[in-house]
């Protein structure tokens, strides 16, 4: 039998969590409460399958459409994951990292992002980014904003742009492609999650709203991504 192909970038868009609370007759934030333990099973499951890193879009830029109190909620449930999870991700050996753009992120949510960054920046055993306060389109039109900076500064010179040039001005400049994307709770579209890094992400999008899944789904989504061929724009 083959050995089973670890995808080596998962990227995943946890939806469903208010739509799963709602069903259940509870408040909305209660989805993403349960939701944030369905994250950390996620995690524990990548490590152990050796997946070498995972994105997850935690909070989009147009999530600050949402109820005050909900966006507030948000904010707060991020501060409090990244406080009482950290020695678990010290723990398993991940390195967390934020990938977004400052703007308008709460400062203390931010304090507590450079604090979990820097305690596990030595962990090698897989890379998590939490997208938050993320959109794909905002992340390119920042680099191009950065390159037109450097420019201007004489940091950069050339007529043309290289992709490599390109994606060191990106929030993460050392972000793997995606290999696979899931997205959960029926919706299949990319609502500007890593629009650059997805070019040739496989992607499967299940029906289960994401508190109903668990370290089994992605271990099936694996399995799933083993059954597909690759080919890169090849024959
Ligand atoms: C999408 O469901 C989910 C979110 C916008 C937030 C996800 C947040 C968590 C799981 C908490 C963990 C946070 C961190 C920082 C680790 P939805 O609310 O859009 O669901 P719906 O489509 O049913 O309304």
């Amino acid at each position: 039998m083959r050995e089973l192909e670890i995808p080596k970038h998962v990227a995943v868009i946890m939806d469903g969590n208010g739509r799963w609370a709602v069903r259940c007759g509870l408040e909305r934030t209660a989805g993403h409460k349960a939701g944030e333990k369905v994250l950390m099973k996620w995690v524990r499951a990548g490590v152990h399958l050796g997946i070498s890193e995972m994105s997850f879009y935690t909070f989009s830029t147009e999530n600050w459409t949402r109820s005050p109190s909900e966006v507030r909620f948000l904010m707060n449930i991020s501060k409090q994951i990244m406080r009482a999870r950290a020695p678990e991700f010290l723990e398993l050996g991940v390195r967390v990292k934020w990938v977004g753009r400052k703007t308008r992120l709460w400062k203390s949510v931010l304090s507590e992002l450079e604090k979990i960054q820097n305690l596990t920046k030595n962990c090698t055993k897989m890379t998590v980014n939490f997208c938050i306060n993320y959109g794909g389109r905002a992340e390119i039109l920042d680099a191009v904003t950065k390159l037109v900076e450097d420019a201007r500064a004489g940091r950069f010179s050339g007529s043309k742009v290289t992709q490599k040039q390109f994606e060191k001005c990106m929030y993460s400049s050392s972000m793997r492609p995606v290999d696979l994307l899931i997205r959960t709770s029926g919706e299949q579209r990319i609502s500007n999650f890593l629009l650059w890094q997805i070019a040739y992400a496989e992607m499967i999008f299940l029906d289960d709203a994401w508190p109903d899944t668990d370290e089994q789904t992605l271990q099936r989504c694996v399995n799933d991504y083993n059954l597909r061929t690759r080919r890169f724009g090849a024959m």
